[in-house]
């Protein structure tokens, strides 16, 4: 009788695994084909080259205060270099005290990204720097007065010039380039990982070992987390519970319900907490939330089934992402 039962549970085995995962529930994705340690390699040439003056110009003005309102606010309130760029609340604070509806990203290797925000709505940073400094609930100011303001400071006047000598007038185009141009070098350091994926075998500790093992195959995340920033720049839902549906709202496309764009994971241990809704507050969070948090829609992966001890193990791995020394 009980290997009579045994039989019929090994038969129905696989029909209760197709009805779960029609579901979207409880099964992993079959395994993807593990990927190799140097698909994560540092690319030669990261961005494309800007002048130092433009640089350091760029740095002058995310550290500007003027660039808001009301004087309170540089980009740097909320994006601050100790805290990966960004600053570890849940979602920003805007002028005034304001409540935004959104997590502060962090801006590390954010060069690489094809579109700007998580829902994609900027489409270079070119394009994206002033929309902070506009935007009412942010900073609050209009980008034209704020130009003015600037091309009355003698010592701005002089920076602009030297930055850009073929067109010198300080002007909102004038800023936004040389706030892109130093975004661009916000590109993360070597990290423990690097010079593991370089053959150095002591780098990593040997759960970040396993831990890359489950990330580049049965996990699924290099799926998604993939290149050397690991991210494939594209947009997609992870199941967060919140009602934000992302690129959903920019393109109307159904597909694009709750997605957003993958996140870059390097220096991720520096920029708590994570995601689009800062709703999680640890790495261990984040892959609890892929092993059993993600809600059941048609959009949002599969679960993944993670022993605890697989848990820790991805833990250690994304850890060994940081860089040992943060370059700013
Ligand atoms: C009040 C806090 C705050 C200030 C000030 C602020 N930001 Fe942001 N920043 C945010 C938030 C919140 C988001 C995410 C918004 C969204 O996705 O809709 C964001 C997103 C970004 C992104 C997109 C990152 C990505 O991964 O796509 C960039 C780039 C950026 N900000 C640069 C700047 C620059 C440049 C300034 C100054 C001109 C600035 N920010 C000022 C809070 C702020
Ligand atoms: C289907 C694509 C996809 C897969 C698979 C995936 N991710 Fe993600 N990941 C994303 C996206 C998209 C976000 C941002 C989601 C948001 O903010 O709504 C994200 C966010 C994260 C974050 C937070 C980043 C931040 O700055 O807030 C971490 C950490 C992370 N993923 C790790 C993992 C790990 C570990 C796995 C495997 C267990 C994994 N991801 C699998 C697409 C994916």
């Amino acid at each position: 009788m009980k290997a009579f039962l045994y039989r019929w549970m090994i038969r129905l085995t696989p029909l209760a695994a197709a009805l779960l995962s029609g579901c979207g529930y409880a099964y992993p994705d079959p395994p993807s084909r593990p990927v190799a340690p140097s698909a994560f390699t540092r690319p030669p040439a990261a961005v494309p080259a800007a002048s130092p003056a433009q640089v350091a110009l760029g740095r002058a003005l995310f550290n500007d205060t003027r660039l808001s309102g009301d004087g309170s606010l540089s980009c740097a309130s909320c994006h601050q270099p100790e805290l990966g760029f960004g600053d570890g609340r849940a979602t920003g604070m805007g002028i005034g005290g304001t409540k935004l509806k959104r997590h502060t990203p962090g801006l590390w290797n954010v060069g690489f990204a094809p579109r700007l925000f998580g829902d994609g709505r900027a489409a270079s940073l070119e394009d994206q720097a002033l929309m902070p400094v506009a935007n009412p609930d942010e900073m609050g100011a209009d980008p034209a007065r704020v130009a003015a303001r600037l091309a009355a400071d003698p010592a701005m006047r002089a920076r602009f010039a030297t930055a850009f000598p073929e067109a010198p007038a300080v002007t909102p185009a004038a800023m936004a380039r040389a706030i892109a141009a130093y975004e661009r070098t916000m590109v993360s350091g070597p990290a423990p990982f690097d010079r593991w994926a370089a053959g150095s075998a002591g780098s990593m500790s040997p759960a970040a070992v396993r831990g890359f093992t489950l990330f580049a195959g049965r996990a699924g995340c290099a799926r998604c987390h993939t290149g050397w920033a690991m991210s494939d720049g594209k947009f997609h839902d992870v199941g967060l519970p919140d009602g934000d549906t992302g690129r959903g709202a920019i393109t109307g496309r159904r597909r694009d319900a709750h997605a957003f764009r993958t996140p870059s994971l390097r220096e991720i241990g520096r920029s708590a907490p994570y995601m689009h809704d800062g709703s999680l507050p640890t790495l261990a969070a984040v892959v609890d939330h892929y092993a059993d948090g993600a809600v059941a829609r048609p959009t949002a992966p599969r679960r993944v089934v993670l022993t605890a001890a697989e848990r820790r193990d991805l833990v250690a791995f994304l850890e060994s992402l940081d860089s040992d020394k943060v370059v700013e």
